[in-house]
């Protein structure tokens, strides 16, 4: 019983141990923890969860509202595609996704399809999208990717987009928040708990309310539109969402 008990503990400790090298090497080296993030984004995005596919194509990505040439901010993986391959309103696709790592699962997973439009991946920032000109986007998508953006700079893509999107043109999101610490003061306590952890192994992402990035450009964009929304996932501190539309 008493070398149960040792072997048990001594096991934990080593398994313990790994995770802790694990997570320090993720802090210090950006290529590895970029190298796991697109791993682990490849292996969680499934395109056989209904609810969030349901989600992502038949309440965020319609096809009567995504027309045109198209700009995606944070690609991934390209887990939103299977929103848009079939979509024969689009024109050209751009998507920029910053961490390289994401793009052999990009390109392998639209393969499946035939597009009928063009599609281009970059490894520019949304902050500064020198390599788009001004007014000729029609819509823009992005989904799950401003947590990961550190503060001012979200601000910064939120000016970008206005700048390329056609007059007219629209901006649809998609975005966790913190959770309300009046109403929800257990999991947004959570939240700031274990946010030195998720920052790491969600490669930048952090707790934060969103939406005060989008009241900031009310005054710049003629329609600012959101409402609250779940996020379809078995985690249950990770639920607050945004979802909405800005109008140029
Ligand atoms: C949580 S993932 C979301 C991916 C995908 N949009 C989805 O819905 O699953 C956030 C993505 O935003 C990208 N990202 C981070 N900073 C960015 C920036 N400044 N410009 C564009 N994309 C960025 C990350 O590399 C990552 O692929």
């Amino acid at each position: 019983m008493g070398r149960c008990i040792k072997v048990l503990f001594g096991s934990l400790s080593f398994i313990v141990a790994l995770i802790a090298i694990g997570i320090g090497y993720l802090k210090i080296d950006e290529v590895f923890r970029q190298k796991f993030f697109a791993k682990f984004k490849n292996i969680v995005s499934n395109i056989n969860d209904p609810a969030m596919m349901n989600l992502r194509c038949n309440q965020l990505l319609r096809h009567s509202d995504v027309k045109g040439h198209i700009l995606e901010i944070g690609a991934g993986t390209g887990i939103n595609f299977p929103c848009l391959y079939n979509n024969t309103n689009i024109e050209s696709y751009t998507g920029l996704e910053p961490n390289v790592e994401m793009h052999s699962y990009f390109y392998n997973f639209i393969q499946q399809w035939d597009i009928s439009f063009g599609v281009r991946l970059s490894n520019n920032p949304a902050t500064n999208m020198f390599h788009i000109e001004s007014n000729t986007i029609d819509t823009i998508i992005m989904t799950l990717v401003l947590c990961s953006i550190p503060d001012p700079l979200p601000q910064q893509v939120l000016l970008e987009a206005h700048r390329v999107l056609k007059p007219g043109g629209t901006f649809i999101f998609f975005e966790h928040v913190i959770a309300d610490s009046q109403t929800d003061p257990f999991i947004y306590g959570l939240q700031k708990t274990i946010e030195p952890l998720w920052v790491i192994i969600g490669d930048g992402c952090r707790f934060k309310p969103i939406t005060n990035y989008f009241d900031s450009v009310k005054n710049l964009y003629s329609k600012v539109e959101y409402e609250y929304s779940d996020i379809p996932m078995p985690v249950f501190f990770f639920k607050d969402a945004v979802k909405g539309k800005l109008t140029k």
